[in-house]
């Protein structure tokens, strides 16, 4: 299958076109490389440098590679320059995206998949683990332009009759996750800093929990999402609460880190304790997660050594 994976060179989006390559389907990834890496791209895939914002250039991508699918992984993805600079969000999330959606309806694609957010949908959720039908009520820029963009795929389904499936996703680790950017994305962050011995400030007291997903089982979920799964919103997650400080814990264990962490004041907006559903993923797309949290962070911790030696080197 011809598949064209929109930000394929992320930290997520590049795990993706890993699996579809793997899986012997032909890809070419479409990015700008503003967060993402020409080092992250599979060299089986061709690269589209192309940013979604320009029409006229995505356009061109989509009729020299002709794809059958589109996987839009492409996105302002950190919470915090959504809450700095909502329009840039809303310019790459909603206008950007909608661009690869007109030029999906223009070159006949069969069908869309989405990565959206389960984490910054619900803003603190009544139950926990929260399912797909909780209400909406996101507490970030972010959150909306992802809301919005979801909506904006039932509306070409049914006027212009392009399929799609939705994965809202948990919390994902994993190799090639950017440790220098702004978003609290705390494996990356607590590794590579324990790896190298330096101190560490945990938000909070450290009590807060998230749902977090290998990056490996994402890409699971988006192969099972190429045939299964139209019309769909579905959870990509463990639906297990986990702490930041027992994430501390079993991090420092693996990298064998003896400083205590410091307590720093808790991050405004951020949820306080969250997890998703993993049932109606189970049950429709055949798919559940198969790394064990203790496994996916010591494969993590193994990819940051490797990377911090390489730098160093
Ligand atoms: N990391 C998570 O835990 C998480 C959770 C839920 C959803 N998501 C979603 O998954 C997707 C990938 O996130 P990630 O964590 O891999 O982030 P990332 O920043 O590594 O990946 C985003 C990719 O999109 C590209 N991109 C950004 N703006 C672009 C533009 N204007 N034109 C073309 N390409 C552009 C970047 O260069 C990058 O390669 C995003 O859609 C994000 O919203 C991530």
């Amino acid at each position: 299958m011809k598949i064209l994976v929109t930000g394929g060179a992320g930290f997520i989006g590049s795990h993706v076109v890993d699996a579809y390559i793997a899986a012997g389907h032909e890809v070419a990834v479409l990015d700008n490389l503003s967060t993402g890496r020409e080092s992250n791209v599979n060299p089986a895939a061709s690269l589209h440098r192309v940013d979604v914002r320009q029409l006229a250039q995505v356009q061109a991508a989509f009729a020299a590679f002709k794809p059958e699918v589109v996987n839009h992984h492409a996105a302002q993805s950190e919470v915090p320059k959504s809450v700095a600079d909502p329009g840039y969000d809303a310019q790459v999330n909603v206008v950007g995206g909608l661009n690869v959606l007109r030029a999906s309806v223009d070159n006949s694609v069969r069908k869309v998949i989405f990565s959206s957010t389960g984490g910054a949908l619900y803003g603190e959720p009544d139950i926990v683990p929260a399912g797909e039908d909780h209400p909406i009520r996101p507490l970030s820029p972010y959150g909306t332009s992802k809301f919005a963009f979801e909506q904006y795929l039932g509306t070409f389904e049914r006027t212009f009759g392009l399929r799609f499936t939705t994965l809202r996703y948990a919390n994902i680790y994993g190799a090639r996750q950017d440790f220098a950017a702004e978003e609290g994305r705390v494996v990356a962050i607590f590794a590579s800093r324990m790896i190298e011995g330096k101190p560490l400030t945990i938000d909070g007291d450290g009590s807060q929990s998230r749902d977090m997903l290998h990056a490996g089982d994402v890409a699971t979920a988006n192969l099972a999402a190429l045939e299964r799964g139209d019309g769909g919103i579905y959870h990509i997650s463990t639906g297990i609460p986990v702490t930041v400080n027992d994430l501390f814990r079993k991090l420092a264990l693996l990298t064998e880190y003896k400083l205590e962490p410091r307590f720093g004041p808790s991050r405004k907006g951020d949820v306080y304790r969250i997890a998703l559903d993993n049932q109606r993923a189970h049950e429709q797309l055949g798919w559940e997660p198969r790394i064990q949290l203790e496994e996916g962070l010591r494969l993590t911790v193994n990819y940051f050594r490797e990377h911090i030696a390489r730098s160093r080197a």
